[in-house]
């Protein structure tokens, strides 16, 4: 035998040698849920060791994770149902908790990276990411005109980058034109390109209180049996001006994250999202899994399967992590 293999993983350093994919705090975004109150903190049950936080909070958090090198973060509001309505009126004013926080955070942390999320989910009495009408239907145009308002007014608090999660068609670029048009030609979008109607969205929906009040999400977001769906997608987002392509969850969609990175010339992010994280928690805490080679595993196959970028509730603890 002349060639064998295991010579170049015979010893750490060889190892570390040949290894070919790399995942470092720089290619992380933290997502992370804002409360109303300012002053609080709430674990979300089905996702241990991820709180909700009021803003006081939320910005030692910010500082705790910025001097461990995760500096890009992805902020969600948990709104009370008081405050929702059909129209997810709330979304687009200024005086309301997540646009003032987004505001301060980008203030006390110019440096930071802060995204946010577009779609009336989090606002809509309805639990939809887009209008719902009488029957039922989700409106595509009529919402467009909700989406590219909560854009501008998310913009005007100083986000860098807009992640529009609702998956209407036509947004990126409707969303773009509003933003050029109110001079906010330096807000990325990152879009939520192929978006999959998931069942590992759950914990996140138990986080934000968001579930759909009647129906399910399939005729916006796409059917998990499909490939060639997401390269048209990804088409459409990068010709309407999108900055970054999402594709979201990430593991079992590793062949979507590699298929888009093989075909357009975008950054691609991919959502490591918050069913994926509690499949991992849950099965550590019974002692079936061991936590950090399996988060490593993950995280680092996720790139490997072609994302420059990777959200991920795991952010900060893969940055504070000790070899
Ligand atoms: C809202 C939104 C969702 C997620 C991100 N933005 C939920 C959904 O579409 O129902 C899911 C993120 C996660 O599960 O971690 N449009």
């Amino acid at each position: 035998m002349f060639i064998r293999p295991r010579r170049n993983r015979k010893s750490a350093v060889i190892r570390d040698l040949v290894q070919e994919t790399h995942v470092t705090t720089n290619d992380l975004i933290y997502p992370l849920f804002l409360l109303e109150r300012p002053n609080a903190t709430l674990e979300v049950e089905s996702m241990p060791g991820i709180f909700r936080l009021g803003i006081d909070q939320m910005l030692m958090e910010i500082e705790s994770c910025m001097k461990l090198g995760v500096r890009a973060f992805d902020i969600f509001p948990v709104v009370d149902e008081k405050h929702k309505d059909k129209m997810a009126t709330k979304s687009q004013d200024p005086g309301f908790f997540y646009l003032k926080a987004l505001r301060r955070i980008k203030q006390e942390f110019p440096e930071a990276c802060i995204m946010s999320d577009v779609a009336m989910d989090p606002y809509s009495s309805d639990g939809h990411d887009g209008i719902v009408d009488e029957n039922g239907v989700i409106l595509n145009d009529e919402t467009l005109e909700v989406l590219a308002a909560m854009s501008v007014a998310q913009a005007e608090s100083g986000v860098d980058i807009i992640g529009p999660s609702d998956m209407m068609d036509g947004r990126v670029g409707y969303i773009r034109q509003a933003l050029d048009r109110e001079g906010f030609t330096d807000v990325s979008i990152m879009s939520y390109t192929a978006k999959y109607a998931s069942g590992y969205y759950g914990p996140f929906r138990d986080a934000l209180d968001s579930a759909p009040k009647s129906g399910d999400k399939k005729t916006y977001q796409m059917n998990p049996a499909n490939q060639r769906e997401a390269l048209y997608e990804a088409y459409l987002d990068a010709e309407e001006g999108a900055d970054f392509l999402m594709i979201k969850p990430a593991l079992p969609y590793l062949d979507i994250i590699k298929l888009l990175k093989e075909n357009v010339q975008l950054p691609i992010a991919a959502y490591h999202v918050s069913g994926e994280y509690a499949m991992v928690s849950a099965a550590a805490e019974k002692g079936w899994l061991d936590r950090k080679t399996v988060m490593n595993e993950q995280l680092l196959s996720i790139k490997r399967s072609g994302a420059d970028i990777i959200l991920t509730y795991f952010a900060k603890e893969f940055a504070g992590q000790q070899d």
